[in-house]
């Protein structure tokens, strides 16, 4: 199959999807969703396929989160399915029967960070950035981080991410547990490569039922979703993403 905003590539036993959009900075619109959802069913489908990794082409983003522009207009109902809509793609990840290595490099922001954290395993180039910066648009993340970011850092540590915005560089990352290993952006390939076949090694029937017994509640993410939506019953979002689009800063009313 072809794709336009991700590349799928295979050699060995590991497939590499590599997110590609280098106009918004690898950010998640719905032809990158349905992309990344069709790589995923081509990747279970393939019985020689032992390990996954993720990664955002270019030298500034992983993933700098889910589109604005594409978002700022959406009616709650609308926010719903789409929160509904990331959230699927991202499970279809968390139950892939092999493991997933997310290689971060650069700005992995809200969907960005999520789509990491939907991923097994996350190393990171030393350049790496994370953040959920999504309450400075007017919403929250929407993309299964309240579910995921606590589940990995720990409340407290997701609390203020969230409620802050704060971005945290590679070494912070690795402090909260955030990510397992920083490398040199350079080596970030060869060392998510290396990863991949220690992973192809092992029982492939071991490494799905762990991966089953690890996965998060499928109902946690509704609550997430419909909260997602009840923000854009407000002015906030069309305000902060607006905002973000005109390069300005936002104003929101109490
Ligand atoms: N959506 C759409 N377009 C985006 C984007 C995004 N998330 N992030 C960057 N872009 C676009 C910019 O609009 C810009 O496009 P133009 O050249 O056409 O103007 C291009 O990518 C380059 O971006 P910048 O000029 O802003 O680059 P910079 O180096 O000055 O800043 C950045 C880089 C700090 C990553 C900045 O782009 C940024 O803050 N991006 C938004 C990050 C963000 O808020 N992400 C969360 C989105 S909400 C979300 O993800 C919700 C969810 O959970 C579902």
């Amino acid at each position: 199959m072809s794709y336009s905003s991700i590349k799928l590539a295979t050699s060995g036993h590991t497939a590499v999807i590599a997110v590609s959009r280098a106009s918004a900075l690898n950010a998640l619109n719905s032809v990158v969703l349905d992309e990344l959802d069709a790589a995923l069913a081509e990747v279970r489908a393939d019985k020689d396929c032992r390990a996954l990794i993720i990664t955002g082409e270019g030298e500034k983003a992983f993933v700098a989160g889910a589109d604005i522009a594409e978002m700022r207009d959406l009616g709650p109902d609308e926010a719903v399915s789409f929160a509904r809509r990331g959230q699927a793609v991202f499970r279809a990840i968390e139950e892939l029967p092999i493991p997933v290595i997310a290689a971060v490099n650069g700005y992995a922001l809200g969907g960005g960070c999520e789509l990491a954290l939907a991923c097994d395993i996350r190393i990171a180039s030393e350049n790496a950035r994370f953040a959920q910066p999504e309450t400075g648009l007017g919403i929250i993340p929407g993309f299964g981080g309240s579910v995921r970011l606590p589940a990995t850092v720990g409340r407290a540590r997701a609390a203020y991410l969230i409620l802050t915005g704060k971005q945290v560089n590679a070494a912070d990352a690795l402090a909260m547990g955030l990510v397992s290993e920083v490398t040199p952006r350079e080596s970030l390939m060869a060392r998510a490569h290396d990863i991949a076949a220690e992973l192809a090694a092992r029982s492939p029937v071991a490494l799905a039922h762990a991966k089953r017994t690890l996965a998060t509640c499928a109902k946690a993410y509704e609550r997430e979703a419909l909260e997602f939506g009840k923000c854009f019953d407000t002015a906030d979002p069309k305000e902060g993403m607006g905002a973000f689009l005109e390069r300005r800063k936002p104003g929101f009313a109490r």
